[in-house]
């Protein structure tokens, strides 16, 4: 049977880390060990990676960006994803490699097989086996962001080239995703990503 590794994906505003943080509670109350991380970051070398990524002071070229998400990612799955997988854990992720198939391959048009080429070598086989998208509408995406960041004020365009990218990654692998509406109220969209999860494993 596949490793339970849960990707949360989504663009800006889908409510990720709301609907995560839920789940793992409800995921614990079923009995289960739950690790939670998000992507970039979730490591010391992904975090200071992630201040370079997401700070308004630095203006990284796309395929820099795109290989910074991919090496904080390597770090993560070799300190703790891997690890925590074979140690028996279930691990929820807040963005994964979707994310950058969806916003460098799509988003910045680097193109979603070259993005996927120069991440797998860093994951080791270490891949989401279920993706929770949540799927929001562009404009009301942008309106619930809190704050911003360099990628996440790129602007509604941006946002709507990247959520079809992730609608065409749904459609292409549709048993490792689930499509969840977030037009709905809060308490179902998690009920239907706790659903989705207990139904695979
Ligand atoms: P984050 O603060 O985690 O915000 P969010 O709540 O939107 O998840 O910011 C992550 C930002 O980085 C977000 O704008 C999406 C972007 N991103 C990529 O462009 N590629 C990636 O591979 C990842 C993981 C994130």
């Amino acid at each position: 049977m596949s490793l339970p590794y849960v990707a949360f994906e989504g663009i800006e505003g889908a409510g990720k880390s709301t609907v995560s943080d839920r789940v793992r509670n409800l995921l614990e109350a079923d009995g289960y060990r739950v690790v939670q991380v998000r992507e970039p970051g979730g490591t010391a070398v992904g975090e200071r990676i992630r201040s370079i990524l997401l700070g308004h002071d630095l203006a990284p070229e796309p395929w820099t960006e795109a290989l910074l998400f991919a090496a904080a990612r390597a770090q993560l799955a070799a300190e703790i994803v891997g690890p925590a997988l074979a140690e028996g854990s279930w691990v929820l992720s807040d963005r994964t490699v979707y994310s950058s198939l969806a916003y460098q391959g799509a988003g910045r048009r680097l193109g979603i097989d070259a993005v996927r080429a120069v991440n797998e070598p860093g994951l080791g086989g270490v891949w989401p086996s279920l993706v929770i998208l949540l799927a929001v509408d562009p404009e009301r995406g942008l309106s619930r962001q809190e704050v911003g960041d360099r990628i996440g004020d790129e602007g509604v365009e941006f946002q709507r080239a990247v959520a079809k990218g992730f609608e065409r990654l749904a459609a292409d692998d549709p048993e490792r995703f689930v499509v969840i509406d977030t037009h709905m109220a809060l308490d179902e969209v998690v009920d239907a990503a706790h659903r989705a999860i207990r139904s695979r494993w």
